[in-house]
């Protein structure tokens, strides 16, 4: 039997079905990633393995136990199967070291020696010895989840679970909670993952699931789901994720929001700073010099010109298709735009830029990097 094993589960609730009939099974050390769009039952299905939701029907089994039996030791389980929110819920009125001995005093026995040590051990493999005697709030919010995840292991759980533990933090603190995560793996640990974060899906899980209208809709390694997706609603799931889509309908643009959105959306692939900063330059450089310009010499109110920007395998190279229809169709041509670059723009272009192509109706291609 596999150290998880989910036949036919099934929750219902009144006026929603968050999971239809979901089966499952798990290895002991597999590292799950759970990825799908929002609100098609991941949580509810985590929330499930660990009783903290009961099924309406089906069954789920953790190391041989029949989770949904009435007679079943919940605490005991919980112990074995730890769980990190999105929202590391510290205690805030215990030192971070005391939010790590509380449970294993209470609930495993432990002495308050044993307790103290295993807490230093644990700060020490997340990355925060140095925090043992400091408050949740002097902390940051990647480090407080990382106390979190410490929290966790603290009751020597053969399983953790994860929802989003990464969503509530900003770009930078991200990588540091994934490296955590990334080094549980390492060690043999078996964890089931909900996230949004592609690159650790595709990087640090034996097998992603791909959840969709609450079922497993497809699950594979991460090669298989991220490279070959057999069912068109994972190929465009996959996709969106991976790209970044913007439109620029007036002249007097928001410049500010289209550079955070893309920002955020180039942290969250885990792209090099080099080419982030590349796409940044190319998508600047283009718009506020060439595409507005021309627009205004055309006296062209709404451009309607759109970004689709996609990652490159491996990351080091990024496309991007222009969207110029609306410019071209009212007389803006290809070497009109060109004609006006200045010698600022045609070197900042030309160093980043490494294809160009555009088709007749106004569908500009370039590859950066
Ligand atoms: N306690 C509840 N009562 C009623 N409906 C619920 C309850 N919990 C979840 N749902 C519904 O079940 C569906 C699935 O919710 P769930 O939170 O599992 O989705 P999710 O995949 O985790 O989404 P997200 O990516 O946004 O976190 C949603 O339509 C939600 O509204
Ligand atoms: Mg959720």
């Amino acid at each position: 039997m596999s150290l998880i094993e989910v036949r036919h589960l099934r929750k219902e609730y009144e006026g929603a079905t968050p999971l239809k009939d979901v089966n499952a099974t798990i290895d002991e050390g597999e590292v799950i990633s759970i990825i799908g769009p929002s609100g098609t039952g991941k949580s509810t299905f985590i929330r499930c393995l660990n009783r903290l939701e009961t099924p309406t029907s089906g069954e789920i089994w953790v190391d041989g136990v029949d989770m949904c039996a009435p007679d079943v030791d919940l605490p005991e389980m919980r112990q074995k199967m730890g769980m990190v929110f999105q929202n590391y819920a510290l205690f805030n009125h215990k030192l971070v070291v005391e939010n790590l001995m509380m449970a294993p005093m209470d609930l495993l026995g432990m002495s308050k020696q044993d307790a103290y040590d295993q807490a230093l051990d644990l700060l020490k493999k997340v990355g925060l010895k140095d925090k043992a005697l400091s408050w949740p709030s002097e902390l940051s919010g990647g480090q407080r989840q990382r106390v979190a995840i410490a929290r966790g292991l603290a009751m020597k759980p053969k399983i953790l679970l994860f929802d989003e533990p990464t969503s509530a933090l900003d770009p930078q603190m991200v990588s540091e909670v994934l490296s955590v995560i990334t080094d549980l793996a390492e060690q043999g640990l078996t964890m089931l993952v909900v996230t949004h974060e592609m690159r650790f899906a595709r990087d640090a899980s034996s097998r992603v699931f791909y959840m969709d209208q609450g079922e497993l809709w497809e699950s594979g390694t991460p090669k298989q789901i991220f490279e070959n997706p057999q069912r068109q609603e994972t190929r465009d799931f996959i996709f969106r994720v991976r790209s970044w889509n913007w439109e620029i309908r007036n002249v007097d643009y928001d410049y500010y929001a289209m550079v955070s959105s893309l920002q955020a959306f180039c942290a969250r692939q885990f792209l090099g700073r080099h080419i982030s900063l590349a796409c940044e330059l190319v998508i600047e450089e283009v718009t506020d010099s060439l595409l507005i310009q021309a627009a205004e010499r055309h006296g062209i109110a709404d451009p309607r010109i759109a970004y689709e920007l996609s990652i490159g395998e491996g990351g080091e190279q990024a496309n991007l298709r222009v969207d110029l229809r609306e410019l071209v169709a009212s007389g803006v041509s290809g070497d009109e735009i060109e004609s006006h670059a200045d010698d600022v723009t045609k070197q900042v272009l030309g160093g980043t830029i490494s294809q160009q192509s555009m088709d007749e109706s106004g569908m500009l291609r370039l590859v950066i990097g």
